[in-house]
């Protein structure tokens, strides 16, 4: 009885070679953006102590409430995929000393992540993100610099029909005072609200806010806004914020109940929705995170960054796959042709040419179906005679042209052709 075979697990994707090179794309893409704005790139381990996640994230998120692949290993260390990677990051930040290193740290990263959501489109198990932080300043030229940075990213990759939705959440003190604003004004209602919004009463009530029920927004219409609770300096952070948006022309939507849902947020945050998308819009989400590094045992120090997620930018551009195709295909006829046409190839892909062979030993005609299918711009042919005379047959497979050249003038002969 045969078994029937292992499958990749829910909420997890192959990216097959028919896709990959759209991956391949994109990253070039960030990683040319990100060397024009003067951003390094940091990887940080698949996986962190999980208090990286408790401390930094927050224990009463849905993320590290829920969402986390958490375990136990052999020596007792509680570890955990990394779910995000703004307190990994800082957590490398701080455990390197890149603040006494540079006043000004701005850091880039593309990498895959892992959340135990319920997978649908847009929405998995394990993801990817290439996302920003920087390190170093509180100045609100460093938020918008931040939002067009992201932008920036998006237009080059052809996306339309974007909306920046902006807000400040403040600084603690606003937003203690908020929290109980808004308790207060949900106690009369706390009996209408869902199971999920009476825990986050007691949680996180800010999250509240985020709520997708027609029912429980009708009620909030009249909440109070976090704006009558920001300080004079958060009040004149975001509105410098604006301000400068406004000047190099970036459109923003204000959005009062964007409250985000990881805890280190301050001040300023801002999700980016596309239209293409379904209901998982939010292309990317970030904000200031002023009281991070100190939580996880670092010098105070601000931080602002973002995260986009990359599937959710592959469905919402239209970009091709573009297949790099081979240019030659080696076509051999007889077994004493192998070494021949293996050191052959050897050299033309030295001298960065994509280059194949037959692996089969199949017949000549079967050689050049395959080197079509492959779209090789030339097939190049040997034969018994050909080796004997130390010569091969260069075929354009275009026009079906061909011309026997001695081997040793091949590589020069393939660098006057049009590759
Ligand atoms: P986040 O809003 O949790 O923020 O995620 C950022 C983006 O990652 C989302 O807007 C979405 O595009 C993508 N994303 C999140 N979860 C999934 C999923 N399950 N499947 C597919 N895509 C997903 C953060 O992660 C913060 N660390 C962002 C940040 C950086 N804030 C400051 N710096």
């Amino acid at each position: 009885m045969s078994k029937s075979p292992i499958r990749s697990v829910k909420g997890t994707q192959d990216i097959l070679p028919d896709q990959s090179t759209r991956w391949q794309d994109l990253e070039l893409t960030i990683q040319k953006i990100m060397d024009c704005y003067g951003y390094k790139e940091i990887r940080t381990p698949a996986f962190e102590h999980s208090e990286v996640f408790s401390q930094g994230v927050g224990e009463e998120t849905d993320i590290v409430s829920k969402e986390m692949y958490s375990w136990t290993d052999q020596g007792g260390d509680n570890l955990t995929l990394k779910p995000e990677l703004t307190a990994p990051v800082a957590r490398s930040f701080i455990q390197h000393n890149l603040g006494v290193q540079n006043s000004i740290n701005k850091l880039y990263y593309i990498d895959a992540l892992f959340r135990r959501e319920r997978p649908q489109k847009g929405r998995y198990r394990q993801f990817h993100q290439f996302g920003i932080e920087v390190f170093g300043s509180e100045n609100p030229e460093t938020d918008v610099e931040v939002i067009a940075l992201a932008m920036h990213v998006f237009h080059k990759l052809g996306l339309k029909e974007l909306t920046l939705q902006l807000n400040s959440i403040g600084s603690p003190e606003c937003r203690n005072n908020y929290r109980n604003a808004i308790k207060n004004f949900l106690a009369p209602h706390f009996d209408q609200l869902s199971q999920t919004s009476q825990d986050r009463y007691n949680n996180n009530p800010l999250r509240i806010l985020d709520t997708k029920s027609p029912d429980e927004k009708e009620i909030l219409k009249d909440a109070p806004n976090i704006s009558n609770y920001w300080t004079i300096d958060d009040k004149n952070h975001f509105d410098e914020v604006c301000n400068l948006l406004k000047h190099i022309k970036i459109d923003y939507q204000l959005s009062p109940s964007l409250v985000r849902g990881l805890d280190y947020y301050t001040r300023t945050t801002f999700e980016i929705t596309s239209n293409e998308l379904g209901a998982q819009n939010a292309i990317c989400g970030g904000g200031r995170y002023d009281g991070l590094v100190e939580k996880l045992g670092g010098k105070p120090t601000p931080g602002i960054g973002f995260a986009a997620g990359i599937e959710r930018l592959l469905l919402a551009s239209s970009s091709d796959n573009k297949i790099r195709n081979i240019q030659i295909y080696i076509v051999g006829i007889g077994n004493d042709v192998r070494p021949t046409m293996i050191n052959l190839a050897e050299e033309l892909r030295s001298n960065d040419i994509r280059t194949s062979f037959d692996y089969l030993r199949r017949s000549i005609k079967a050689q050049m179906r395959e080197a079509n299918k492959l779209g090789a711009q030339y097939a190049i042919i040997i034969g018994e005679d050909e080796l004997k005379d130390k010569s091969v047959i260069i075929k354009d497979l275009s026009t079906s042209n061909q011309e026997k050249i001695t081997l040793d003038l091949v590589q020069k002969y393939m660098k006057s052709l049009p590759l």
